[in-house]
């Protein structure tokens, strides 16, 4: 139930969107709502112990990415059983994870794959294709001895394309694919399809591998394609290390010529934290605002228009509205605003002189409601205000070449800090356990509380939020049933150093 929940809340996020716009409009919601906390973390004094240890690395926690496949992996198969096509729905976090599974299929039913086709979001209208994302002659080069790939339907199969499956049943289309399904369905429903048609065509396929009773080697093969098959086209890696140079090493401002770059950086070693940046992943959209229920302290006007969108939208199957906003906050149910995630992140010792990167695409209030963060954190850069606008030009309204932005700036951070649960949260969160990198996970119960007592001193908020926080800066968590394999690498798809 959980699992199915989960599940549909993509789609009703995206459903908002086809809305009229004047439901879209911000309100103002510029007024920090904890001034009390707010007035002395603006003063906050860190010490350098504690400086030092939020920026340490994660030390070796005796796990890491198997070196080899579990078994001799079956070989490439001397005939293939026909081609899987695959139509990918989601943002491209969740494509992502259709791709690793497709993958996974080609390889269970002995299949080509042809490059898997990533639907038109109708939330980010991006139609840029897996290609235009994606290095694919990197991505067929690194599975070349796992399962065979082609880019193109081939040309007897021509007719088998989206709209051809739009218009009427088809034989070749497979519409029915539980969600988690098992090998043993793909084996009896989309073999005997390969077998007497040559091609199958499924759709929809997110979320329709199971997490849980697959091979060794099929769980090592989908960590392969996700960690080292999908790389990003290069002109974005090169944007993407820009940014990251960027951020490392600030520009001189009086400083214009690019070659002399590098050259600027000065005494940066000193001081703690220098030449390191944080990344906070910052989703919060009306849609997200709304579904919560919770009350993010714009006033009436803000309570008044979030329950008119919830009403259009979700006419009542919002089941958090019938909490409390005390009750929602109290169970960690309400997103954080960027003011509560500033002082998260100044309570765990963020200075002012931190180099923060906001991965984020919109925020509900616009920078009305980044400002209190903005205050906290004068360093804080995104996108725009890092790239050119030649370099801007290459990505604009490209909804998927941002995220792939900000994915691969994620990836290059110190530390990552995701304040929205999601896919980008979850994958992003992954590979990095993949890559022992530091990751901190808001207790958003203990927060929820906290902001809650309007009395609290800012010391004892510091003490409770660091204690809070302990254990939750990126330690090795083993994947429990049900959980994916994405999100929780180990020990599917990593090996303990000691029985390796
Ligand atoms: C950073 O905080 C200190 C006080 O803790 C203050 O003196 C300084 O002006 C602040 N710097 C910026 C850039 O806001
Ligand atoms: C795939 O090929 C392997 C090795 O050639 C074989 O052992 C296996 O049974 C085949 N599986 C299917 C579904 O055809
Ligand atoms: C906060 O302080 C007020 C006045 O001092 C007091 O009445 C109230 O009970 C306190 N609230 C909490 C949550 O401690």
């Amino acid at each position: 139930m959980a699992a199915a929940l989960v599940l549909l809340l993509p789609f009703l996020f995206s459903y908002a969107h086809s809305l009229p716009s004047s439901l879209l409009s911000d309100f103002d919601a510029s007024k920090p709502r904890h001034s009390r906390l707010l007035k002395s973390a603006l003063q906050r004094q860190i010490s350098d112990e504690q400086q030092a240890e939020l920026w340490t690395p994660l030390s070796n926690q005796g796990w890491r990415p198997c070196a080899r496949p579990y078994s001799t992996l079956a070989a490439l198969p001397e005939k293939s059983e026909g081609y899987i096509q695959v139509f990918l729905d989601g943002g491209l976090n969740q494509q992502r994870m259709g791709i690793c599974d497709a993958v996974a299929l080609a390889k269970i039913l002995n299949a080509t794959l042809i490059i898997p086709h990533l639907e038109v979001n109708p939330v980010w209208k991006d139609s840029s294709t897996f290609t235009d994302i994606f290095d694919v002659d990197h991505f067929i080069d690194v599975l070349k001895n796992d399962i065979s790939i082609v880019k193109e339907v081939p040309d007897e199969y021509f007719w088998s394309t989206r709209e051809y499956y739009a218009t009427a049943i088809r034989a070749t289309r497979v519409k029915t694919a539980p969600v988690h399904a098992s090998a043993y369905w793909y084996l009896d429903n989309v073999l005997p399809i390969l077998q007497t048609y040559g091609i199958a065509a499924i759709s929809p396929f997110s979320h329709r591998l199971a997490f849980d009773n697959m091979p060794d080697d099929i769980q090592r093969l989908r960590c392969k394609v996700n960690f080292q098959a999908l790389v990003f086209v290069p002109h974005i890696r090169a944007l993407g290390d820009a940014l990251v140079s960027r951020l490392r090493y600030p520009r001189d401002t009086t400083e214009t010529d690019d070659r002399n770059y590098l050259t600027k950086v000065t005494d940066l070693k000193d001081t703690k934290g220098a030449g390191k940046f944080v990344v906070l992943h910052l989703r919060f959209d009306k849609d997200m605002a709304a579904h919560s229920a919770c009350d993010f302290g714009g006033g009436k006007a803000e309570k008044l228009a979030l329950a008119k969108y919830r009403q259009v939208i979700w006419q009542g199957r919002v089941l958090n509205s019938q909490f409390t906003d005390e009750e929602l906050r109290s169970q960690g149910r309400c997103p954080l605003t960027p003011e509560e995630i500033g002082l998260l992140l100044a309570a765990l010792g963020f200075d002012n002189n931190t180099r923060l990167y906001l991965a984020s695409h919109k925020v509900y209030g616009g920078e009305a409601r980044i400002s209190t963060l903005r205050n906290l954190f004068p360093l804080m850069e995104d996108k725009r205000s890092l790239a050119s606008p030649e370099e801007r030009a290459q990505i604009k309204g490209k909804a998927s070449l941002l995220a792939a932005l900000d994915y691969y700036v994620s990836m290059h951070s110190d530390i990552f800090i995701s304040a929205s649960p999601g896919n980008m949260h979850n994958a992003v969160e992954g590979h990095r356990t993949y890559e022992n990198m530091k990751t901190v996970r808001p207790n958003m119960a203990l927060l929820g509380q906290l902001f809650l007592n309007k009395n609290l001193t800012w010391p004892e908020f510091e003490t409770a939020v660091v204690e809070g926080h302990k254990g939750r800066q990126g330690e090795l968590r083993l994947r429990r049933p049900e959980q994916s394999i994405y999100t929780y690498p180990a020990p599917d798809c990593m090996c303990s150093s000691i029985d390796i």
